[in-house]
């Protein structure tokens, strides 16, 4: 992969928002694979700002979240079909029925992983994939020992990541849904251009793993070094245990 190291989240955003804009320039109706978590924030926020002042139409583009709670209403504002709507569909004006979410319903959440990749893949497949990673190397919710040709299917969450997204839900971990859909590795490898970001000495051991050690089920991230166009981008502290 190739490694950008910026000073901050925010001029990671900004390299993130300026490579969208140009995507959206290029190719109006593009297909946007999209992630929640506070890693991209910042790039969002700066693709909003670049949207309006530049006058960019974003209303062809698609977009394609990476992963969803089980069982959890879609109304309640932690469920990432909100989160999206919150922090990418309405800041940015996307059009909301282009931007889709992994559907966590536990009626159809077994057909529903299926259903979601060949949606991917009718629309031709994700042109720029955001990245965030966990402190054990996941990517979307793909926790160590994941298949690294998975597509999109349910998963149990570690007690770690329920401990860790805790704080969206009254700290209270009992309420962090036990289950998830999220899109496989190999759903992720798909995308023609994958863009990583971590910041903080939190994510520098998984990075190291992800960048430079072997690729292996049990970094998830590790994945990346397979495929053709992979971008990381960290700030100095989540780049200290590169070698
Ligand atoms: C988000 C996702 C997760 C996060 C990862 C990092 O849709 O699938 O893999 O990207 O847990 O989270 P943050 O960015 O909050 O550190």
């Amino acid at each position: 992969a190739e490694v950008i190291i910026v000073k901050d989240q925010d001029e990671a955003g900004e390299i993130y928002a300026r490579c969208v804009a140009d995507l959206i320039k290029t190719k109006p109706d593009c297909v946007l694979g999209l992630a929640t978590g506070s890693s991209p924030l910042a790039g969002y926020r700066h693709l909003a700002k670049i949207v309006h002042d530049e006058h960019i139409n974003v209303s062809s583009v698609r977009g394609f979240a990476l992963d969803e709670y089980a069982g959890l209403d879609p109304e309640h504002p932690e469920s990432y079909r909100s989160v999206i709507t919150r922090t990418v569909v309405e800041p940015i004006g996307l059009t909301p029925d282009l931007v889709h979410v992994p559907n966590g319903n536990l009626d159809t959440i077994r057909e529903a992983g299926h259903e979601y990749d060949a949606a991917i893949e009718a629309a031709g497949g994700v042109d720029l994939q955001i990245l965030g990673i966990g402190t054990d190397g996941h990517i979307g919710f793909n926790e160590p020992g994941s298949s690294l040709a998975s597509g999109t299917r349910i998963k149990t969450l570690t007690e770690q990541t329920r401990i860790d997204n805790a704080r969206f839900f009254d700290g209270d971990v009992d309420k962090v849904p036990t289950h998830c859909i999220t899109q496989g590795i190999g759903t992720i490898m798909k995308a023609r251009h994958l863009v990583l970001m971590a910041f903080g000495d939190g994510k520098a051991e998984a990075v190291a793993e992800t960048v430079e050690g072997g690729v292996s089920s049990l970094c998830p991230a590790s994945a990346l070094q397979l495929h053709p166009h992979a971008t990381v981008i960290v700030d100095e502290a989540a780049a200290s245990r590169l070698r």
